[in-house]
């Protein structure tokens, strides 16, 4: 097989990266559209801040015979999307957007959504479907970003690993409840 040609030429590389360095990170050869980037990844972030909102207030008020070893995992789950959370805004900040924290219509710029629910039954199944639509919106952006941006992709590729699981952990819990 031929060797693969270069892509760009070194001195127009080096030429490029000159230009316009107070856009750090993101360079001429930056592929997507750098605005509905940041507002797909603020969108992004508003699901994760309402996920780990949902799953403190679940955190919270799990009680019953089997809310220790639920209670657990709703922590656990929380943190694990604030740390997406983090991922996520510090990602905007390098494409040089800005991270909207406001809690002004954080909840209908989120995909998940915000449900307290009664029991810790109604807690996981929540919490299930919130991971679900996670799941498929995180695919979408995948796609989207695909080799236009391979840093978001690969960021957004390694959360979507985590909410499978938390998907996956969540309908075991369902099954040990006996549902
Ligand atoms: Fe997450
Ligand atoms: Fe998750």
């Amino acid at each position: 097989m031929a060797d693969k040609p270069f892509l760009t030429d070194i001195k127009t590389l080096r030429e490029r990266a000159r230009r316009h360095i107070e856009k750090g990170a993101v360079t001429e050869g930056y592929k997507a559209d750098r605005e509905t980037a940041v507002k797909l990844l603020n969108e992004a972030l508003a699901t994760e801040i309402v996920c780990v909102l949902r799953y403190k207030r679940h955190y919270y008020m799990a009680t019953g015979i089997h809310s220790e070893a639920v209670a657990a995992e709703f922590l656990q789950h929380a943190n694990e999307e604030q740390g997406h959370a983090d991922e996520i805004a510090a990602r905007i900040v390098q494409l040089g957007g800005a991270p909207n924290l406001n809690p002004d219509g954080l909840s209908s710029r989120s995909y998940a959504e915000y449900v307290e629910g009664e029991t810790l039954l109604d807690m996981i199944k929540e919490d299930l479907v919130a991971e679900r639509i996670a799941i498929d919106s995180y695919r979408d952006m995948i796609n989207y970003f695909g080799n236009d941006d391979p840093t978001s992709r690969r960021m957004l590729e390694g959360i979507l690993a985590v909410e499978e699981e938390h998907a996956d952990d969540l309908v075991s819990m369902l099954g040990e409840l006996g549902n």
